[in-house]
């Protein structure tokens, strides 16, 4: 277990309970502790409708929980911070921006100085693949590449934690590895605190130090899998076995 005093995002004992349309109640996280420690890597699984999505907003400060805490840097989180950046399940981009508009809008947002605005968009442009693209909006373009933009837009101010939700969720799976691996690369240099959410159990292990596996309904933290791998992480590793093992005693808690 990581003593909460060395993370930079934890969340303590958070029970969210939403009110469906007829009044029934519908529990969606119970008892859920998390800690993040700086730089560190780890990846979320667990069953559609677990609460994944809903444990992702109220760690960036979107939504508060019933009961519980969640703490940024030593403070009690109430509200989305500019550090904490989350990349939604859907893209959720603005249509009425083009795809340069919407990757450059947290440094629009910061007042950042055009030609450095320009100089990062261009290169998460680059990094991305989009780039020719920046003057299309989103309702031109594909959902994976619509999936890049957010994930553009998510990167392009540096945030200090990264909630990803599902990021690579509609893409093919070439595209899915290099973004993996692209991710991989972006990790090492800005030295973020990563938490995503994925269901591919081998991506899980592939990309994090640690994967925490989530209970059905309403979803908990029900196993915590240690990644001992070094790094850099090439893609031998998909087939050693201590990758198959882990990624089988994974596959074994979700079910
Ligand atoms: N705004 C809302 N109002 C009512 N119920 C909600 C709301 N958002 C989520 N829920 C319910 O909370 C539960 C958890 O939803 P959530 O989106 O967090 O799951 P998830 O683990 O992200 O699922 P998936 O893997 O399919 O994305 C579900 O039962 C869902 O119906
Ligand atoms: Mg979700």
């Amino acid at each position: 277990m990581i003593h909460t005093q060395t993370a930079i995002l934890h969340a303590d004992h958070i029970h969210h309970t939403f009110t469906a349309a007829n009044g029934q109640p519908i529990p969606a996280l119970e008892d859920v502790s998390l800690a993040l420690v700086p730089g560190t890597f780890t990846a979320l699984i667990g069953p559609s409708g677990c609460g994944k999505s809903t444990l992702l907003r109220i760690l960036a400060g979107l939504v508060k929980p019933i009961s519980g805490q969640v703490q940024f840097g030593g403070l009690a989180l109430d509200r989305p911070q500019r550090q904490i950046s989350l990349i939604f399940q859907k893209d959720n981009l603005m249509p009425w921006r083009t795809v340069f508009e919407n990757i450059e809008l947290p440094l629009q947002l910061a007042g950042v100085a055009k030609t450095e605005k320009e100089q990062r968009v261009a290169h998460l442009l680059y990094v991305t693949g989009l780039l020719g693209f920046e003057n299309q909006y989103p309702a031109e373009l594909s959902g994976g590449m619509a999936q890049r933009v957010a994930i553009a837009r998510g990167l392009i101010n540096e945030p200090d934690v990264l909630l990803m939700d599902e990021p690579f969720g509609a893409l093919d799976a070439l595209t899915r590895e290099q973004m993996g691996q692209e991710l991989l690369r972006i990790w090492a240099t800005t030295q973020a605190t990563v938490l995503m959410v994925t269901h591919s159990i081998s991506e899980a292990v592939f990309l994090a130090d640690r994967v925490l596996v989530m209970s059905p309904r309403p979803g908990h933290i029900i196993r915590e899998v240690h990644i001992p791998f070094a790094r850099p992480r090439g893609i031998e590793l998909l087939t050693d076995t201590t990758f198959t093992q882990l990624a089988a005693q994974i596959r074994a808690a979700i079910h």
